[in-house]
This record gives C-alpha cells, sequence and structure tokens, in this order.
C-alpha cells in the first residue's frame, strides 16, 4: 500500500517540489490550501489534473495553520505516515509588519498541528521546515547543529518557538519529529519579493526593455544559498533516517546580493550598477549580515549533498525568467494586459 503524506504550504516554492518529489516515489499526497480571493495554486496547477479521477494521488483540502478545528478534522481524516510542515508567513521584513500574525502561522501553527496529531491518536513522521534564521547574528561561522541561536527579526523569533516544540514533542511524546534547519534555497518557482527572484526578474526585463530600474535594500548581506529541488530530497530523507534528529541542510559556500547581481546581470551581459538603486524601505530594522552553512551531519547520516551550484543556480533562475519576459513581451505586443508593474510597494 503506498504510503500517505501531509503537506502544508503546498502552493508554496518548497511544497510544490516536495509534492513532486513525493508523487514519484508513489505516495499519496493530501495538501493544506488557504482561500483566498485569486487562485494560488499556480505552482501545482500541474500535478493536479483531474481531481475527479478516482486514482487521483493528490488531494487539496482548505484548513489553516491558524484554525486548529481545520487541522484536527484533516488528521482524523486523513491520517497520514508523514507530515511536512511547510506552511508559514516566510517574508522576513513583512514580519516586522505583522509580527503577531507572524508568530501565530509560523510559531504557534506548528504546536497546533503537534496537537492535532495527539487529539488523532496517530503517529506520523513530523517534518518541521525550521531556518537558518535561526542563527541571526551568528556567533561562529560556519552554522551547524550545535551552534546557538540568536534570532533577528519575529520570524526568526516564531521559527525559534516551531523548532523547540518540535523538539520537545519528540522528547515528551516520543514522536519522530525532525527539523529541517535549511539555508535559503532558491528556484524559478521562488517568490518574487525575496531577493533572489526578485534580481532575476528585474535582470531579464531590463533585458529587453520592459522595466528601466530595479529598487534593493542591503546589498552587503551574505546568504548561503542552494538549490530548492535539491532541499526537498533533504526533507523526504530525514524522515527515513533510523532515529529523529535536527539537520543543517546547506551548501558551504557563501554570496553577498552584490556578487548574486553580478551573475545575473552578467549572464544577460548587463552591468547591475546602471540599473540598481538603494531605497532604503528595503532595509530590516535589525538584518542578518552572514549565513554560512556546515551540512557534514547530513552528508554523513543521510547521505545528502547538494547537487546545483551558485553559479547554475542563477543561470537556471535568469533562463526560466527570460523566457517569462520573452512571453511577456509578445503579450504586450498583442495588446494584452502586461503582467506585473515594475516596482509596487507591496514589493519587499
Ligand atoms: P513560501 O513559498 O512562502 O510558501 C509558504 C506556504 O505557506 C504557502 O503555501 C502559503 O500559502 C502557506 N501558508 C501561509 N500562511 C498559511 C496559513 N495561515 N495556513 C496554512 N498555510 C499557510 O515558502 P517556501 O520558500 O516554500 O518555504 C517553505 C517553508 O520553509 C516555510 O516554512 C519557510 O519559512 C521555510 N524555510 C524556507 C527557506 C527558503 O529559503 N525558501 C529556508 C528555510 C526555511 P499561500 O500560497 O496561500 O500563501
Ligand atoms: N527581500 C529582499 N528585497 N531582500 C533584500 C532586498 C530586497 O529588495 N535588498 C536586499 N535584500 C537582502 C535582505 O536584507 C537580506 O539580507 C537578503 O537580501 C536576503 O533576503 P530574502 O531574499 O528576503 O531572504 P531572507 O534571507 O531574509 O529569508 C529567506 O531565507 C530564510 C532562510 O535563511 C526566506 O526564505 C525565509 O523564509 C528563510 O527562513
Amino acid at each position: 500500500m503506498s504510503k500517505r503524506a501531509l503537506v502544508t504550504g503546498i502552493t508554496g516554492q518548497d511544497g510544490s517540489f516536495l509534492t513532486e518529489f513525493l508523487l514519484e516515489k508513489g505516495y499519496e499526497v493530501y495538501g493544506i490550501i488557504r482561500r483566498a480571493s485569486s487562485f494560488n495554486t499556480d505552482r501545482i496547477n500541474h500535478l493536479y489534473q483531474d481531481p475527479h479521477a478516482p486514482d487521483t494521488r493528490l488531494r487539496l483540502i482548505y484548513g489553516d495553520l491558524n484554525d486548529s478545528s481545520s487541522l484536527n478534522t484533516i488528521l482524523r481524516n486523513t491520517q497520514p505516515d508523514e507530515i511536512y510542515n511547510l506552511g508559514a508567513q516566510s517574508h522576513v521584513r513583512v514580519s516586522f509588519d505583522i509580527p503577531e500574525y507572524t508568530a501565530e502561522v509560523t510559531g504557534v501553527g506548528t504546536v497546533r498541528i503537534l496537537e492535532a496529531i495527539r487529539e488523532a491518536g496517530i503517529k506520523p513522521k513530523f517534518y518541521q521546515a525550521s531556518s537558518s534564521e535561526l542563527f541571526g547574528k551568528v556567533v561562529e561561522s560556519p552554522q551547524t547543529e550545535r551552534t546557538p541561536f540568536y534570532p533577528r527579526s519575529p520570524y526568526a523569533c516564531a521559527k525559534a518557538y516551531a523548532y523547540y516544540i518540535t523538539v520537545n514533542y519528540r522528547e515528551s511524546y516520543g514522536l519522530f519529529a525532525c527539523n529541517g534547519i535549511l539555508f535559503n534555497h532558491e528556484s524559478e518557482r521562488r517568490g518574487e519579493t525575496f531577493v533572489s527572484r526578485k534580481i532575476t526578474r528585474a535582470a531579464t526585463r531590463i533585458k529587453l526593455g520592459l522595466q528601466d530600474k530595479l529598487y534593493l535594500g542591503n546589498l552587503d548581506a551574505k546568504r548561503d544559498w542552494g538549490y530548492a529541488r535539491d532541499y526537498v530530497d533533504a526533507m523526504w530523507l530525514m524522515l527515513q533516517a533510523e532515529e529523529p534528529d535536527d539537520y543543517v541542510i546547506a551548501t558551504g559556500k557563501t554570496h553577498s546580493i552584490r556578487e548574486f547581481l553580478d551573475e545575473a546581470f552578467g549572464h544577460l551581459d548587463l552591468n547591475w550598477k546602471e540599473y540598481v538603486e538603494i531605497d532604503p524601505r528595503y532595509y530590516r530594522p535589525t538584518e542578518v549580515d552572514l549565513l554560512l552553512g556546515d551540512s557534514t551531519k547530513a552528508r554523513r547520516v543521510l547521505g545528502w549533498e547538494p547537487k546545483v551550484n551558485f553559479k547554475e543556480l542563477v543561470r537556471l533562475m535568469v533562463e526560466y525568467d527570460l523566457d517569462l519576459a520573452r512571453h511577456e513581451k509578445a503579450s504586450r505586443s498583442l495588446g494584452e494586459r502586461a503582467i506585473s508593474a515594475e516596482t509596487g510597494w507591496w514589493e519587499t
């Protein structure tokens, strides 16, 4: 019989890649989606062709990490073997604007799921999407599973609660629960207000004359960037290990935003300095200056390693966005409505 997985955050970047991965492995996948005033399933539509077919292995259910009763009902009805808790208000800058909401979804949402597991009387394996943001103002480099946390945003504080409550349910109730402490991972499906995708979208639109400028904040921050497809493999591997544990997942290389700009604009034969302007709106009240992960433990215990390096990552994102920009240009010339404005106030 096929295994059954439940995924929160299925409409997000990681949720979509993880679902592809699990379906390929023969899993039945249940995904929790939120009601929105417009469709938010773009990243998984290709996996969800015929919801009425009797053999469909992907089912979407309305629910919310802020709604315990929906979680209780979903867990009772689906009885999953594995739960991947990827749902979150995941934007660090936005968490300074909506700190309480972020704590509810990203922090308390985790204990709501854990309690729903107990309520349903089931013992699924549980994956918590923890983050390198926990290391914040880093006390050592590179960061490992033993590096102390120093969260620097409401988002990171909420993730710290989620991390520790996951450890606590493992120790209190013997739940097979794991924290994946994932460093930044990007892709062609990355949300457009995260810096990597904001850059590749803008660079390609500038190249085709669809945009003049790109407004950014702090260019000196450094991140350990990997490819999201590689990182969802690690989530699954954690739940197949002999013992539940916590793992750092990273490439072991760090690059500044400037280096990302060099690579993305350089691939298009453009000099970013001619197009990028600093807008202090994108600064954060407290910044995370440097992240660099050491994933020796995951390599040793799980046999995990990243396949796509920084250069390849930037290139694949630029190539994808160049195609999008070409379509946009073509549809503009057909008189269709252009997608997305140059820079909206909502961009963070
Ligand atoms: P993402 O693209 O922003 O996706 C977030 C997902 O959470 C979306 O499906 C979103 O649904 C869902 N969600 C938001 N609020 C919810 C709520 N109240 N109830 C249920 N679902 C809700 O994030 P991602 O990049 O895929 O990241 C996945 C997880 O890993 C997140 O928890 C993130 O914090 C964490 N993480 C990410 C990275 C990274 O570099 N990507 C690194 C470390 C940890 P809608 O589509 O309806 O908004
Ligand atoms: N978003 C954004 N927009 N960031 C900018 C901009 C801008 O215009 N200009 C500079 N940056 C800088 C930010 O200040 C930050 O130092 C860096 O670019 C990366 O920002 P994001 O891409 O928004 O990612 P993040 O590192 O804050 O958070 C992401 O990674 C975490 C893992 O470390 C998110 O995916 C989190 O959910 C995740 O936990």
